[in-house]
């Protein structure tokens, strides 16, 4: 029997469905190979290990493979993995899952129209025992600004269009895409934040997209602009956008991810009126789907010995 092993932080009730949706993977598709926690492996073992599949692992483990060529991520995000494999000699693969990419779309779709319907404005009115009815605004005339048109800003800005809305996105290489106006470059990102009823930060974590989102860039922003955060919290300033709230600079901010997670008890989003908080939910990998596609990368590895697509280390994404 192989064994390919697992290696992640995740509690134990979450570390269970992952293996267990992992082993049934590799049931269908690698009869003969399971998949095993790294701590069930022998001295020797260890020593011959070429692939690890993990979500969050702690690095110390990995370090101690010394035949380690590449690791699968079962998450999309790869900025810790970037920082903690220094090695690039080991290839990092991120999960790329249409699933996952459906759920981000459902996600930015269901806060767009948040934000588009009024939600937080009805709910603060209904609190205050408020009738009043908003002008109701046509998704034509609405411009959402994705920045980030990767797996998951693409199919987002889908699910944008289909749904009528004007879309406009950023991309660090210029793209063309259907329908949408594309821009890349710094000119690019002033055009979108200056033109967006509500922008969308769809942008890895990187050493240029951190802190991108600052003083400066919430001074471009259309006046009653609002932001959803999809992506890393460090791409946003926190100190910056509360000053373009509570100066109403922007009108909300849909946040699901921060600089620190949990977001501490006494962070001052929690009590914002203009803030939504979300506890990073947005897009969470799908075990099943994701199971099967590392299951699957890994079995073409093991048939041909070739490592799929990995992460660019000088871009970090
Ligand atoms: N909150 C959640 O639940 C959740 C779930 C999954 C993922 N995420 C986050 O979402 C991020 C995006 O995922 P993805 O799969 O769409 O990534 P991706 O396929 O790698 O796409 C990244 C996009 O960002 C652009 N980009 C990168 N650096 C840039 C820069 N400096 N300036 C302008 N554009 C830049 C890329 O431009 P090019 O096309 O030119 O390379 C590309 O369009 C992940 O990294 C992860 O952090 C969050």
């Amino acid at each position: 029997m192989t064994v390919v092993p697992f290696v992640s932080r995740a509690d134990a009730a979450e570390h269970a469905v992952w293996l267990s949706a992992l082993n049934e993977a590799a049931a269908t598709r690698l009869p003969g190979v399971s998949v095993r926690p790294l701590t069930c492996l022998d001295a020797g073992a260890r020593s011959e290990t070429s692939v690890v599949i993990v979500a969050d692992p702690d690095p110390g483990e990995l370090a101690r493979l010394p035949k380690l060529q590449w690791v699968q991520s079962l998450w999309a995000g790869v900025e810790r993995l970037v920082a903690q494999l220094p090695d690039p000699s080991v290839a990092i693969v991120r999960m790329r899952d249409p699933e996952l990419a459906r759920t981000m779309a459902e996600a930015v779709l269901a806060w767009t129209l948040y934000l588009h319907r009024d939600m937080p404005a009805y709910r603060a009115q209904q609190k205050a025992r408020i009738w009043r009815q908003l002008t109701v605004k046509q998704p034509g005339d609405v411009t959402v600004g994705v920045l980030g048109l990767g797996v998951l800003g693409r199919r987002s800005v889908q699910s944008l269009l289909a749904n009528g809305f004007q879309v406009q996105g950023w991309s660090r290489s210029p793209v063309a895409i259907d329908g949408v106006a594309c821009f890349a470059g710094q000119d690019g990102l002033h055009h979108v934040l200056a033109q967006a009823d509500i922008v969308i930060v769809l942008l890895p974590l990187t050493p240029q997209t951190r802190g991108l989102i600052d003083h400066q860039a919430f001074s471009r922003l259309k006046p009653g602009a609002s932001l959803i955060n999809f992506a890393r919290g460090p791409i946003i300033v926190e100190a910056d956008l509360m000053v373009a709230l509570d100066e109403g600079r922007l009108q909300h901010a849909v946040l699901d991810v921060f600089d620190r997670e949990p977001l501490p008890q006494d962070h001052p989003y929690w009590i914002h009126p203009a803030v939504t908080v979300l506890p990073h939910i947005s897009a969470p990998s799908n075990p099943a789907t994701a199971s099967r596609i590392a299951i699957d990368n890994v079995a073409h590895y093991l048939e041909t010995g070739v490592i799929p697509d990995s992460v660019d280390r000088q871009k970090g994404y």
